[in-house]
């Protein structure tokens, strides 16, 4: 069992991180917590931010109650703000946001306006997941990280197709025509930027009507909504966006089959069907067996949709074909070939890192 209490080489890891965002001393820091944040983190952003000079200021709210019996999970869409105009307001004047939210800001309904900013001032908002500390210890950001992943978002920028294969039979076709290209490694150091930690990976949104194909999952490929790795092969027949039929016979395949259900019945529609996000995990420190080593409440799963090379394809809300669901799926898939036009920048579950190095 992990223990959750401030450690000194934690406070160091938070410094590092921070130190990373541009922390100055001086700077207006909010740390933006709810009833059911892991408190071990805030204390711990507390500390570092100190340290650092800042000015910190916790905003502590209440977890809102749940709107309908099915648990929300893995969004990213923190509900904790409630639209209410006064945090709302705070956390635009901040220079720096800790997001130590459950959920994490990062779809937040509320967070365009917090990242306008006010006057001149555009905060930096870092999302830390919600994770045991010696997990966010290990994947704090590596130097090379922030231009890998950014040449990898330029290459996906300027591709028209991506094509995503497997040994098992994956066959995916993303037309990226208008689809729009994101990409976190782990911190946040520019006016108006947003990321979380841990990070590095490269994704697009892609448009509506752009996704067809196959996907099979393999045993050990991973359901991050359910933090689980699956046992049983699940392949999900994707039409016009849509997954239109779930193979497979083992708990896996069913329990995805309940979850996307649950949502379709009580939303009254099928986008928790549809493609969210596809894009593929850039850090070297974050490991796909990270689950074996933690009890479920100890991680988040954020660590599995940044490994390196993996395939990340997720179901679920989408601003930018203009569907909008609450059930989310975020699946990383090991061994995939991951081809943008005719260059393969992921061979066989591996990144072509010779790509990605910055050119002198
Ligand atoms: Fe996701």
């Amino acid at each position: 069992m992990l223990i959750e209490r401030i450690e000194h080489k934690w406070i160091e890891s938070f410094c590092e991180t921070f130190h990373q965002c541009q922390v100055q001393p001086g700077e207006t820091a909010i740390i933006l917590s709810e009833t059911q944040s892991r408190r071990v983190n805030v204390e711990l952003a507390r500390l570092a931010l100190e340290r650092l000079g800042a000015h910190v200021v916790e905003l502590n709210l209440t977890t809102p109650p749940i709107k309908n019996a099915i648990p929300v999970r893995s969004t990213g869409a923190s509900d904790a703000i409630q639209g209410l105009d006064a945090v709302i307001q705070a956390l635009a004047h901040a220079q720096f946001i800790a997001d130590c939210t459950v959920e994490g800001l990062l779809h937040a309904p509320e967070l365009p306006k917090i990242m306008k900013g006010v006057g001149e001032n555009r905060p930096r908002l870092l999302m830390i997941s919600n994770e045991h500390p010696e997990i966010l210890e290990r994947t704090v950001a590596a130097k090379g990280t922030e231009g890998q992943v950014r040449l990898a978002m330029k290459m996906v920028k300027s591709s028209r197709h991506m094509h995503v294969s497997s040994p098992h039979g994956t066959d995916l076709r993303i037309d990226l025509a208008q689809a729009v290209v994101g990409g976190v490694w782990g911190y946040a150091n520019k006016p108006g930027m947003v990321s979380h930690w841990p990070g590095g990976l490269a994704l697009a949104f892609p448009a509506a009507g752009c996704v067809n194909g196959r996907i099979v999952m393999a045993p050990g490929d991973v359901n991050l909504t359910f933090k689980s790795y699956l046992n049983t092969a699940v392949v999900l027949h994707i039409e016009n966006d849509s997954v239109v039929d779930i193979e497979g016979s083992g708990t896996d395949a069913q329990m995805m089959r309940s979850y996307w259900k649950a949502w379709e019945d009580l939303e009254g529609h099928r986008a928790c069907y549809a493609t969210s996000h596809v894009g593929f995990g850039l850090n070297p420190a974050a490991r796909w067996d990270a689950m074996a080593f933690y009890d479920k409440r100890d991680c988040n799963g954020t660590e599995l949709r940044a490994f390196a090379g993996n395939f990340l394809y997720s179901t679920g809300a989408n601003e930018v074909a203009g569907r909008h669901t609450l059930g989310h799926f975020d699946l990383p898939m090991r061994g995939c070939t991951i081809t943008l036009d005719s260059t393969a920048v992921v061979q066989g579950g591996e990144v072509c890192w010779d790509l990605l190095e910055p050119k002198p």
